[in-house]
């Protein structure tokens, strides 16, 4: 009998929705606590994770496996981080136009274990200083480009789980033209395009297409959008919209282009305001949360709204020259692309930002974090930095109350500072190198830390609130287009509203120069829910529950690869179990 009451105690009842309506019951505790999530200014936490890590954080990706690859550029001395004896690899080269050959045994990449905070050193051969990336079908990092010796490379790293996997720079294949601050995303046939670069006014795609391999498309929006003397153009902001096309966001101007055609397909309005966007007048951009349960486009897709905030006047770039820092954008424009007659509709930040890493939560929330409220990117062009994220709600209907700001970090994270959304709902901060080499004596050093920024719904206050995953069926945890699946979860409080709840698939982006390539949230159609049985044991009872989602529709809304599958309820999301979407 010991032994029996210390089991759980499950009943083995299915309740089905209204069967269920009986016991619901939420407390006035819960009720109040999430009241507390959505207002509150000043929420989440910060927490330091690696006082150093070697390397600074230039780029970022996060992997199935749970590991973030991290790496800076290869070419600029060594760094902190140095590699196992054993392991030990040395890169040769000269800095700039100085002869003198450099023998740098330092590592410039590095692979961080998420779970045990622990970090392994990679060898990185060519220079991927301000490259592009995406992740593949396989989940295996697609990374491209860079400078010198980088600048026309391809080079992947897959997702192993025993910590064995590195780098591999592809021999035989590379890019046809130099990409250097060009942007990547992957495509719903699981090819990756990269898109621009400086003084390069084309696109191309990894892989070719059979028997292509000159495959360059010219795409005169690259060049009209160059500005003479400050290019502002440079990181477009890309995004795949659910009908397969491309929108692409450059200066102020933005189309929507047929890639497959090479063919603009239609102008958006120029964004009003007079701001520059990309580099180096640097804002950032998100797709906002694909709905499949939201309001739908005329053919059964979702509709696709984009949201760019910050960035600087023309002009700001030149002055940071006379070390004249002029204060950045507070303005944040959101349109609906699918709309038939697309109009900017303009907000305002809560201050000026300049290289902002926008991030979606799970909760499709958008959170506006790093960055500077004067200059712009580029070495020593800023000052002024941004400590607080700022947290934009997506659906609060009512624009002036759609920004809070949070709590503020104690280190700047200016140029060459990264983000990225973790597994289990954090953000992963690191980085900030304003100088030409590692430079740790200076108004706004090298940083090498990495930190963790908790959101507002991680406090321990909503713990109760929190969705566990139990479970993904099938087992394979593979989503096909189109197809039901169910997810399990626990829960410590008893409801029948299937309302509160919601089920997301986020890709892990690949970040850079304060964009997030690649960021895409698909919110699933739930088919049904269901009250599965109760746990009673003390001190506290779980409730087990199975909501059934429809996977996406396909390939456009969600390209294929591995996703995080978040449950969310009342605001308050699960920790993520990872799906195949195939
Ligand atoms: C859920 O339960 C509450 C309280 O028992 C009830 O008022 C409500 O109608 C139920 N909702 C559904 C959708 O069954
Ligand atoms: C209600 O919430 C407060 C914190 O907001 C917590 O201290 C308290 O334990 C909660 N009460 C119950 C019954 O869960
Ligand atoms: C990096 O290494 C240099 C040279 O050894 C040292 O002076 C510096 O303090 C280190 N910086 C950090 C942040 O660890
Ligand atoms: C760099 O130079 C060292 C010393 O001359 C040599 O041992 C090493 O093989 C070189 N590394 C590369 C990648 O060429
Ligand atoms: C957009 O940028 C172009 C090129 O710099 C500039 O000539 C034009 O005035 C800008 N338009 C707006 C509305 O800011």
């Amino acid at each position: 009998m010991a032994l029996l009451s210390s089991i759980f105690f499950a009943a083995f009842i299915v309740f089905s929705l209204s069967e269920a309506s009986s016991h619901a019951h939420w407390s006035k505790n819960d009720t109040a606590a999430f009241s507390v999530v959505a207002s509150e200014e000043g929420g989440g936490e910060w927490v330091l994770l690696q006082k150093s890590i070697g390397v600074s954080a230039m780029h970022m990706q996060l992997l199935k496996n749970n590991r973030v690859i991290i790496f800076d550029r290869t070419n600029m001395g060594p760094s902190n981080l140095t590699f196992p004896k054993d392991k030990e690899y040395c890169l040769n080269y000269t800095i700039h136009n100085n002869p003198e050959l450099v023998t740098d045994c330092t590592a410039h990449s590095l692979s961080y274990d998420v779970a045990s905070n622990t970090i392994r050193p990679l060898v990185v051969r060519s220079d991927t200083w301000c490259s592009s990336g995406a992740v593949d079908p396989s989940g295996t990092l697609i990374q491209t480009g860079g400078f010198g010796d980088g600048s026309r490379s391809i080079r992947t790293v897959p997702p192993c789980d025993d910590d064995t996997c590195d780098w591999t720079e592809q021999q035989q294949v590379n890019l046809v033209e130099n990409r250097w601050y060009a942007s990547s995303q992957i495509l719903p046939d699981g090819r990756a395009v990269v898109m621009g670069g400086r003084h390069v006014f084309s696109y191309e795609f990894y892989p070719k297409a059979d028997g292509m391999s000159s495959g360059k498309y010219h795409l005169r929006f690259l060049v009209e959008t160059y500005d003479e003397k400050e290019e502002n153009n440079l990181y477009p902001f890309l995004h795949l919209l659910p009908d397969g096309n491309l929108f692409l966001f450059a200066n102020n101007r933005s189309i929507l282009l047929d890639y497959n055609n090479n063919r603009v397909v239609k102008e958006f309005p120029v964004m009003p305001g007079g701001v520059k966007r990309n580099y180096p007048s640097t804002g950032s951009s998100v797709l906002l949360p694909l709905k499949m349960n939201g309001k739908l486009d005329g053919s059964g897709l979702p509709e696709a709204e984009v949201l760019i905030c910050g960035g600087a006047q023309l002009g700001a770039f030149t002055s940071t020259k006379g070390k004249g820092f002029v204060a950045a954008s507070t303005s944040c424009g959101r349109i609906t692309v699918t709309d038939p007659d697309p109009k900017w509709v303009m907000e305002t930040l809560p201050m000026p930002r300049v290289m902002p890493d926008m991030l979606l939560l799970p909760t499709g929330d958008v959170i506006i974090i790093n960055g500077a409220s004067k200059g712009t990117a580029g070495w020593e062009n800023a000052i002024n930095p941004v400590l607080n994220p700022v947290l934009y709600k997506t659906y609060e209907p009512n624009p002036e109350s759609r920004f809070t700001t949070l709590n503020p970090s104690s280190i700047p994270r200016m140029y060459h500072s990264s983000a990225v959304l973790l597994p289990d709902g954090r953000v992963l901060v690191g980085g900030s190198n304003p100088h030409e080499r590692y430079k740790f004596r200076a108004e706004f050093p090298t940083d090498l830390t990495l930190e963790a920024y908790n959101p507002p719904y991680l406090s321990p206050i909503f713990a109760s609130l929190r969705p566990t995953i139990e479970s993904v069926e099938p087992r394979t945890k593979t989503v096909s287009y189109g197809q039901s699946f169910g997810v399990k979860f626990q829960l410590s409080v008893h409801t029948n509203d299937s309302a509160k709840f919601s089920v997301a698939l986020v890709t892990p982006s690949f970040t850079t120069h304060s964009f997030a390539m690649s960021q895409r949230m698909v919110v699933l159609d739930i088919v049904r829910f269901k009250h599965l049985y109760t746990r009673y044991k003390k001190p506290s009872a779980r409730y087990d529950y199975k909501i059934v989602v429809r996977g996406p529709p396909k390939n456009t809304v969600a390209p294929p690869g591995y996703y995080m599958l978040f449950v969310i309820q009342a605001g308050i999301p699960s920790q993520a179990t990872w799906v195949r979407v195939q």
